[in-house]
């Protein structure tokens, strides 16, 4: 349609004008109608609903702080650490800006955790929102490695020293190993090339990506419709006058305000801890993070930030021993399949797999199954869509065997996440490795126990 044809803009105001001539030149009130005051969401978002919008938020906020601290930063390692303690003490506001920045990765972490347990309760993973699930995994991906490239950018010892011990990680894998590590490094130490690498994936290249993967992510969403917490589809009974789903209410403004709320007590709780524990116990910044990065001086425990905790604890649970628990865990599951399964080449193809997997187990260092387990770990949320069979969507109408096993995957992930802090005694291996073992069976045996579940019918409209 010509621009001089387009619709004007309803409604009168100040803007009236304006808006108009740039929607008969970009359509922006189609955008608004489409994604905001037309677009009918669920009426029965409750609580968990509010943290999608939050890590919009919190992205906006270390996007922002992000550009204000690049503007004092060196990425030197003669001069970065002393450039961060200039930004504390010697820049107006800037310890400011630098714990708004350091609060708002674990902050990040925190929102979309809880984020990605209310599709876990909710089965927002389920068909047909497959996709909005797998751009949040490659989201949660690229948040890892923002993470990881920002961390090593105060140059203090954690920095170091955690860069070193992931990087030699890659060193393990067979064949490419030492070139992939040399090549991530671009030294064979932890170095200024390094740093320099790490600065430019963490100021721009990362950024970009994960503000592309969020509009990829709500386009998907609305493309299909959001989930709800009693997993009706809205979209299947719309009101035959208006043409709108009659369990739907138009985003904006009751959405709107009630994500401002959201964010109003999110600020209050984010301000307490900026204003009060900035460090959270050594949880968010690491007490050895105060001090400069020395390549000669290892310090005695090193860990990561409690985020990648749960994942540092499986690499560290990869003993000699523990191949041996791996390896009937793989016999178990392969009989599972050979005694349940129906499809002979399914049968046949578990069988293959089992023998390759054992004799891989023995033939490859533990450690090198460390590193491959820490990796199965996150990836193995990209499949969540095709493992659970339950009829149903949310946990409101799922039976006891799901929710029996999501509640013990909560615990085991928290367990995880705490002994990945500790430094290695015995005792803490073995609860990790049994944690290990619980974390995969959550997983692997999801296709039977989601189907054998006894499950209540969904109702036909949402309930309040
Ligand atoms: C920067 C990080 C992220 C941002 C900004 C973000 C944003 C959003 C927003 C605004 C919504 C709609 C509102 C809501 O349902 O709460 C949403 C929905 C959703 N997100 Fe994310 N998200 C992020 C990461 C993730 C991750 C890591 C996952 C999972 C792996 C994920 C999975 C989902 C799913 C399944 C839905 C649909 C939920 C439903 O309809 O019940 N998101 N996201």
């Amino acid at each position: 349609m010509a621009a001089s044809q387009k619709q004007p803009v309803t409604g009168a105001g100040p803007f009236n004008g304006i808006l108009t001539w740039v929607d008969q030149r970009l359509p922006l009130m189609q955008l608004w109608r489409e994604h905001l005051s037309e677009y009918y969401a669920p009426k029965n978002f409750n609580f968990w609903y509010y943290f999608g919008s939050l890590a919009m938020v919190v992205l906006v906020l270390q996007i922002v702080t992000g550009i204000f601290l690049t503007m004092h930063y060196k990425p030197d390692a003669a001069l970065a650490f002393a450039s961060v303690e200039y930004i504390m003490r010697d820049v107006p506001g800037g310890w400011l800006i630098r714990y708004m920045h350091s609060t708002g990765a674990s902050a990040f972490f925190v929102v979309v955790y809880l984020h990605m347990l209310r599709g876990l309760m909710y089965g927002s993973y389920q068909k047909p929102r497959e996709l909005i699930w797998i751009f949040g995994m490659v989201i949660y991906l690229c948040l890892m490695a923002e993470a990881f490239f920002g961390y090593l950018l105060p140059w203090g010892q954690m920095s170091f020293w955690g860069a070193q011990v992931i990087i030699n990680l890659f060193d393990a894998l067979p064949l490419i190993g030492p070139d992939l590590s040399l090549w991530i490094r671009g030294d064979y130490v932890v170095s200024d090339a390094t740093l320099n690498r790490f600065f430019a994936f963490h100021v721009i290249a990362i950024p970009l990506v994960l503000v592309g993967l969020v509009a990829a992510h709500i386009m998907a969403l609305h493309e299909v419709g959001s989930n709800n917490p009693d997993g009706v589809e809205i979209k299947a009974n719309k009101d035959p006058q208006t043409g709108h789903p009659v369990d739907g209410i138009p985003f904006h403004p009751y959405y709107t305000v009630k994500d401002a709320l959201g964010v109003v007590v999110f600020a209050i709780v984010f301000s307490t801890i900026l204003f009060f524990m900035p460090e959270f116990g050594g949880y968010f910044l690491e007490y050895n993070n105060f001090i400069p990065a020395d390549p000669l001086k290892t310090p005695s425990h090193i860990a990561p930030v409690w985020y990648f905790t749960p994942y540092y604890s499986i690499l560290r649970a990869a003993t000699d021993d523990f191949m041996w628990a791996l390896a009937v865990g793989v016999i178990a599951f392969v009989a599972l399949i050979v005694l349940t399964a129906t499809n002979k080449t399914l049968k046949m193809g578990a069988v293959a797999a089992g023998a390759v997997t054992l004799v891989a187990f023995f033939a490859i260092e533990a450690k090198v199954w460390g590193v491959l387990l820490m990796g199965a770990a996150t990836l193995i949320f990209f499949i969540l869509p095709w493992l659970d069979q339950s009829p149903v969507k949310s946990i409101r109408y799922k039976g006891v065997l799901f929710r029996t096993a999501l509640t013990i995957f909560i615990i085991d992930f928290i367990v995880l996440g705490y002994f990945g802090t500790q430094p290695v005694t015995t005792a803490g291996t073995l609860i990790s490795q049994i944690a290990t073992l619980v974390y995969f069976a959550f997983f692997a045996l999801m296709p039977w126990y989601s189907k054998m579940d006894k499950t209540r019918p969904e109702p036909q409209r949402v309930t309040l």
